[in-house]
């Protein structure tokens, strides 16, 4: 036989001090099938680095874990196992080191707040997928409250290490469907985070996100690596607003090492995110990264500095480097997307090393995001400032979308924007011509043929 009567108590109880075999491994034995199956196991903790820049702050160096809880799983793709998953979080936080096992499905239909992790390794060797109950995570997830964000779950604590190789799927199909029909559908965003320090998430897989894959609020020193996100719709309806990334009220994130395949912003940093790094990144049908958008709410200060964005290439994309901030006057991209009249402050922002391949605007700066009617834009100057902000090396051809243009600088007053510069901007579109829209801003740091022709903003 196998399977010990101690080691199947283990199962039983799911906290183990050692290695034992899987809840599905045992199920076959219990059903005498014997096939062949992974014994359970710990992945070993990735060693993650930063390369080849640097973040400010040293990354998180996590202390050894000294027990092992299992999640046990219904395994049946239905029934909720989120009683099983926060028991194991119970009993291994503080020092333990949490395993969804290899070969096992789990299920998740109850929004999690699990803001109260504290050293503890999360090892997502399987597959977990959130329900597609849209009544229920409507009426229950986590409300963020900048732009309507909600999520499936609350992540949050300190010296929080996630990684394993596994595949959190969000069920997004059903999700996209709906928001076409309404678009006041609150899409749960898939990895929602609040609060969270000292922390790595890294090899993970991420498929179907609702919303963003990633809302990273309240939090610093943590560093993303080698993430592979991706996830299309197989309807007519679009997978819409699945940023890669989103930043807010967070400092000292990197982001790294990383295949984003969406819809939105590869990476976007919304108001308050400060001292950032975004490093050998690969991003598909993206809308770019993103700074931005800001100045969205009337009566916020929004603060954006200190950022570098390094070795990254962007494929088939609305942008590359982007800057997006409203103007001054109520604007409205769509019923559920609309503000203007905040300020703040966009500064110290690097762009280096950026390969463009069948991008529309390698380069955008756009100071009336969200407002067609450029005439009332610069009636209305936004008093959000821009400064120090450098594009260089950037290589590569655009889409045939704003030839001859390859990108835009557009400020809604000369006295907002300050030292903006594009150097070494190897970029052409189509037809060999690396024009761009140039408006209010010192036209000698710009390398890249300015023009007075408005073509229009992503
Ligand atoms: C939702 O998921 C359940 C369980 O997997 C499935 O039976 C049902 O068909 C799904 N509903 C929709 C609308 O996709
Ligand atoms: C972040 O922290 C602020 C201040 O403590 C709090 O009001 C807010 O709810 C937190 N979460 C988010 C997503 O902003
Ligand atoms: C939030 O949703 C409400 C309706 O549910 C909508 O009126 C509002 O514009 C949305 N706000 C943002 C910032 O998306
Ligand atoms: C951003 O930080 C500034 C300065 O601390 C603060 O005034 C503002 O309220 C913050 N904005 C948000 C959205 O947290
Ligand atoms: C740039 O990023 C790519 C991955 O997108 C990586 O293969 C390459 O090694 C990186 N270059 C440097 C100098 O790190
Ligand atoms: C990149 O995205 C396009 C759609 O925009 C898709 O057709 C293509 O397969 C993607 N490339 C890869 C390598 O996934
Ligand atoms: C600008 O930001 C970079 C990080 O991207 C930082 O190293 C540098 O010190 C900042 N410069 C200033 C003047 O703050
Ligand atoms: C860009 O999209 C086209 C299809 O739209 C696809 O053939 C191509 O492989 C994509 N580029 C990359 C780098 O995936
Ligand atoms: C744009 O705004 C200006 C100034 O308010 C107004 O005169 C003009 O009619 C608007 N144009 C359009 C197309 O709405
Ligand atoms: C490039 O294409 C644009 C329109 O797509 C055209 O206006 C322009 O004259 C072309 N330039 C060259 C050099 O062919």
């Amino acid at each position: 036989m196998r399977f010990q009567l101690t080691t199947i108590l283990a199962i039983a109880s799911a906290t183990v001090a050692v290695a034992s075999p899987t809840w599905a491994a045992f199920e076959q034995w219990a059903k005498g099938a014997g096939g062949k199956s992974a014994p359970e196991h710990t992945s070993s903790r990735p060693s993650i680095s930063c390369h080849p820049l640097h973040p400010s702050k040293p990354p998180p160096s996590p202390p050894p874990r000294n027990r092992v809880c299992y999640v046990k799983s219904h395994n049946d793709g239905v029934t909720d196992d989120s009683k099983y998953i926060l028991d194991a979080l119970h009993n291994c936080n503080n020092g333990g080191h949490v395993v969804f096992a290899e070969g096992l499905k789990y299920t998740i239909g109850t929004a999690l707040d699990l803001t109260f992790l504290n050293h503890i390794d999360i090892d997502i060797q399987s597959y977990i997928q959130f329900t597609n109950d849209t009544v229920y995570w409507q009426a229950n997830s986590f409300r963020f409250g900048f732009q309507n964000v909600t999520t499936f779950f609350k992540l949050g604590g300190n010296d929080v290490n996630i990684y394993g190789g596994g595949t959190i799927d969000g069920n997004g199909q059903i999700w996209y469907d709906l928001y076409a029909a309404n678009v006041y559908t609150l899409r749960p965003v898939l990895i929602g985070i609040d609060g969270l320090h000292n922390s790595i998430l890294s090899n993970l897989v991420l498929r179907y996100s609702p919303q963003y894959y990633h809302f990273v609020a309240n939090s610093s020193n943590v560093i993303f690596d080698n993430i592979n996100i991706a996830g299309r719709s197989i309807s007519a309806n679009v997978a819409k607003n699945t940023d890669g990334w989103d930043t807010y009220r967070s400092s000292d994130i990197v982001i790294q090492n990383s295949v984003v395949n969406n819809g939105d912003d590869c990476v976007s940093f919304k108001p308050n995110s400060t001292d950032m790094l975004v490093q050998n990144m690969w991003c598909n049908g993206s809308h770019g990264i993103s700074v931005g958008s800001l100045g969205q709410y009337k009566g916020e200060f929004d603060i954006v500095e200190n950022i570098y964005v390094f070795n990254t290439s962007l494929h088939n994309a609305t942008d590359g480097a982007r800057i997006k901030v409203w103007p001054n006057t109520p604007s409205a991209l769509s019923g559920d997307l609309q503000g203007g009249g905040g300020s703040g402050m966009v500064k110290n922002i690097t762009y280096d090393t950026m390969i463009i391949d069948n991008v529309d605007y390698a380069i955008e700066v756009d100071q009336c995001y969200g407002q067609s009617n450029l005439t009332l834009c610069l009636q209305f100057p936004s008093p959000l400032t821009i400064t120090d902000i450098l594009f260089k090396n950037f290589n590569g051809k655009t889409s045939k979308k704003y030839q001859p243009e390859i990108g835009t600088f557009a400020c809604s007053s000369s006295t907002v924007c300050n030292n903006i510069v594009a150097s070494a901007i190897n970029v052409v579109s189509p037809n060999g011509t690396d024009e761009a829209y140039c408006l209010n801003v010192p036209q000698a740091n710009l390398d890249v043929t300015c023009n007075t022709k408005y073509l229009g903003f992503n």
